[in-house]
């Protein structure tokens, strides 16, 4: 028999089903060939167990929803002073691969483009001469601690790191931008070749759920124990997922769902209630702002049924 939390999941997915507003992310093939109907929901709780819904077995590329994680990967390494020199916490009210910078030329924040290649440009060594080998050896360790955030090993697309690569003239210019500007201490190819690579690490929702409560739970991963980050970047990535993370939807967001949150054009959510939950939704059609159409619905409706706003 269904239990009534999986009842009550499956109330909110027959809800949301029906919308096929939306479009699914088209400027790369392997995006444009997903299922737009794919539906998935996961929520992790505080002891690690997991419920799951839909199409949780389905993996889909992480993108943008990996910019807290390099985010603290770079606030564990140099600190947040150093990092705030160089990234800004502000929220842009912007497109996230707006070509702009704040007043210090800094990236507004973190979670838009310019801010996340930043952010991967500093888990790299600080010269111009990085090879293949050190871009490698980044991506390794991006890898390990996305995983050890998940509490599975995880792996990269390698076709949708080839199209990423392929077709991203757009985030060339934000990486050029900000080496004209001296901001880089490393080459600008290297950082968008590793940007590139951890957009296109695939997940589930439970994966996503398994992260949001790794930061739920000051970083440790509440499946399997490991201690991934420090509370201090717990906080420090809420508090930008919390403002910036749905990009220029991110005042509608904080206003109906109340949950620090980050979106990726893959059709992925990840949203954290702090000491609670993680959220993990999947849904590929997405907004005007490149959020999932039907994983905000859902976030909506599990905020408001279960009283998860923070405010
Ligand atoms: O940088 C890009 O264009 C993509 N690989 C990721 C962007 C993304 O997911 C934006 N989020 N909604």
């Amino acid at each position: 028999m269904e239990s009534l939390v999986d009842g009550y999941l499956r109330h909110i997915m027959d809800n949301v089903r029906p919308d096929r507003s939306g479009h699914v992310a088209d400027y790369i093939p392997e995006l444009a060939r997903v299922d737009p109907e794919g539906y998935a929901l996961s929520l992790c709780v505080h002891d690690g167990h997991t419920y799951s819904l839909g199409d949780s077995a389905t993996s889909f590329t992480i993108q943008s929803v990996s910019k807290p994680l390099t985010y603290a990967m770079a606030l564990h390494r140099h600190g947040p002073e150093a990092v705030d020199a160089k990234i800004g916490v502000e929220p842009s009210g912007e497109a996230f691969n707006e070509i702009s910078v704040d007043d210090r030329r800094r990236p507004k924040n973190p979670m838009i483009n310019a801010g996340a290649i930043f952010a991967a440009s500093m888990l790299l060594p600080s010269r111009r001469d990085v090879d293949e080998a050190d871009i490698d050896a980044a991506f390794t360790q991006i890898l390990e601690f996305y995983s050890g955030c998940a509490g599975r090993r995880l792996e990269m697309d390698a076709d949708v790191y080839a199209s990423e690569k392929a077709t991203g003239s757009r985030n060339r210019a934000i990486a050029y931008m900000l080496d004209s500007f001296g901001a880089l201490e490393t080459s600008p190819d290297a950082a968008l070749d590793l940007y590139f690579r951890q957009c296109s690490i695939r997940v589930t929702t439970e994966d996503l759920a398994g992260i949001g409560a790794t930061i739920a739970n000051g970083g440790e991963n509440p499946r399997t124990g490991r201690v991934m980050f420090s509370h201090e970047i717990a906080q420090r990535v809420l508090s930008v997922m919390t403002t910036c993370g749905m990009y220029d939807g991110a005042g509608d967001w904080v206003t109906s769902v109340g949950l620090p949150a980050k979106s990726g054009v893959g059709g992925g959510i990840l949203a954290v209630l702090p000491g609670q939950l993680g959220i993990g939704v999947y849904s590929p059609r997405l907004d005007e702002h490149g959020n999932s159409v039907r994983g905000v619905e859902t976030c909506e409706h599990l905020s408001r049924d279960l009283g998860l706003h923070m405010f």
